[in-house]
């Protein structure tokens, strides 16, 4: 049974390979830490029998905006409804802040991860061209409620 919950300092490794597996940009590894000092609560793991299998990191903008930052799923667990258990749990910690807006950017040419948001209500508000580093184009995409 997957655990959802709170990432643990002891979680950091793990989260630091399936980043590296999983996402196009390379990250710093003390962003991770980062996040967990300054927003615990947007920072979920999805736990399986002791081994992390996904994350999500999320911020608050402001009193009206969350932004999801990274989610990721390992490579074997993907089309397991672990990427829905995480995306649940922010939604959950997002309504109860009494926001109703989730924001994120992702590449235009993310065809899975766009149509895992669009299952889940996110629609493509704008494109931002040159978004990432290598130069590539993003859609801002938002779930409202
Ligand atoms: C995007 C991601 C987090 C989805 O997680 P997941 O656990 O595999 O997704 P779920 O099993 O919860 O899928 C829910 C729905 O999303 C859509 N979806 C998920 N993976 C998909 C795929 N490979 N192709 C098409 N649709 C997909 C489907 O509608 C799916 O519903 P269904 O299984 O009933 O068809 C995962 O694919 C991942 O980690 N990708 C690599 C990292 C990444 O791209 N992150 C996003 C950066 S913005």
């Amino acid at each position: 049974m997957t655990e959802i919950r709170t990432f643990e300092p002891e979680d950091t490794f793990s989260v630091i390979k399936l980043a590296s597996q999983t996402l196009t940009e390379k990250y710093n590894p003390s962003l991770f830490a980062y996040f967990y000092e300054t927003n615990p609560d947007g920072f979920i793991v999805a736990n399986l029998n002791h081994k992390i299998i996904g994350f999500l990191i999320g911020v608050k903008i402001n009193n009206q905006k969350t932004k999801i930052l990274m989610i990721s799923v390992s490579p074997q667990h993907q089309k397991q409804k672990i990427g829905t258990k995480l995306l649940e749990e922010f939604i959950k910690r997002t309504q109860k802040e009494e926001i109703n807006t989730i924001e994120l950017e992702v590449r235009i040419d993310n065809h899975k991860a766009i149509q895992f948001y669009e299952k889940y209500g996110f629609r493509k508000i704008i494109k931002i061209k040159e978004f990432y580093q290598d130069n590539k184009d993003a859609y801002t995409m938002q779930l409202r409620f």
